[in-house]
């Protein structure tokens, strides 16, 4: 097995080779004048099994994950993993308003054409990946989270809204703590109300948990909240540091104790590795038969 590295995850890469005990190339990728992407892997051919890691975000990282995919399939490629530690556009799931595109569906189509196995992390809705023709499974990364916070002194693991429900319920039982979500209405974009919590957080340390931080709004809004109600420390860790703007500076610059996420998007924060949960899975998937059905 090879691992080739796309530029959005270079690092994630390097770390899930050495834990697979296997080669890793990092395509080398450039922009031309124009703004057209340049990418390429390094060697004569490939001639073994591939897992091509990279995000589907920021947008000019798609066009990456198509070329180095058609470059390693005529390099000699057996079988193609993607693994798509942050998949994009994954929250356009359907069609809210007419006129719409349903852009899950549209990254799918096109991821899809040359791999023969997916991989994704915290996908945002998992029911999507059915539309993938060859096998897709999601990882969940609330092991990693659960193993990093185990000795941290957390008392309450709360998701911020009903949508992260799971994933607070699963690091809280990792964790052997209680757990619970918050109501949250969306007022806007960037704009959200968070009613109090149910738990008796007065005095407690909490462990706030999402899938995602955009603009951070959400993640504000109930650590205010949490606050108010006398919790006497709030922290933040998400799978996907998205982080739009200055969002890490206003984050911890504000009643945030501690804020940390996965390293899916690279960022200053993004000390949680998920290399071990898709080590895991790859090596898993070689004693079955590696594109065997899920
Ligand atoms: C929403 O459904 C997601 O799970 C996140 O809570 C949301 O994307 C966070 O966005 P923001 O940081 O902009 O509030």
């Amino acid at each position: 097995m090879i691992v080739i590295g796309g530029s959005s995850s270079r690092d994630l890469a390097k770390e899930l080779a050495m834990r697979l005990d296997c080669k890793c190339i990092l395509a080398s990728s450039t922009r031309f004048p124009d703004g057209e992407c340049y990418t390429r892997i390094e060697g004569e051919s490939l001639n073994d099994d591939v897992v091509i890691v990279q995000n589907t975000y920021p947008d000019q990282n798609i066009i990456e994950m198509l070329l180095i995919q058609d470059a390693a399939k005529r390099m000699g490629a057996k079988k193609i993993t993607l693994v798509i530690p942050y998949f994009g556009y994954a929250r356009q799931d359907r069609i809210f308003k007419p006129g719409e595109p349903e852009s899950a569906k549209v990254m799918i189509k096109h991821l899809g054409l040359v791999c023969d196995r997916v991989l994704t992390i915290d996908i945002h809705k998992d029911n999507i990946l059915k539309n993938f023709k060859c096998p897709a499974k999601d990882l969940k990364a609330s092991a990693a989270i659960a193993e990093y916070f185990m000795d941290k002194g957390i008392d309450v693991v709360l998701a911020p809204d009903a949508g992260a429900a799971e994933r607070a319920k699963d690091v809280g039982k990792r964790m052997d703590l209680p757990y619970d979500h918050l109501e949250k209405v969306r007022l806007s974009g960037t704009e959200v109300r968070i009613a109090p919590a149910r738990m008796d957080c007065k005095d407690k340390n909490v462990l706030i948990v999402d899938d995602i931080i955009a603009t951070g709004g959400t993640i504000l809004a109930a650590t205010i909240q949490l606050k108010q109600a006398g919790a006497k420390s709030v922290s933040v860790v998400c799978t996907h540091g998205v982080f739009t703007g200055d969002a890490i500076q206003r984050l911890t610059g504000n009643q945030i104790d501690v804020l940390l996420c996965c390293n899916t998007l690279e960022s200053k924060v993004s000390n949680i590795s998920v290399a071990n949960i898709v080590a895991d899975e790859l090596k898993k998937g070689k004693k079955k038969g590696l594109f065997g059905k899920n």
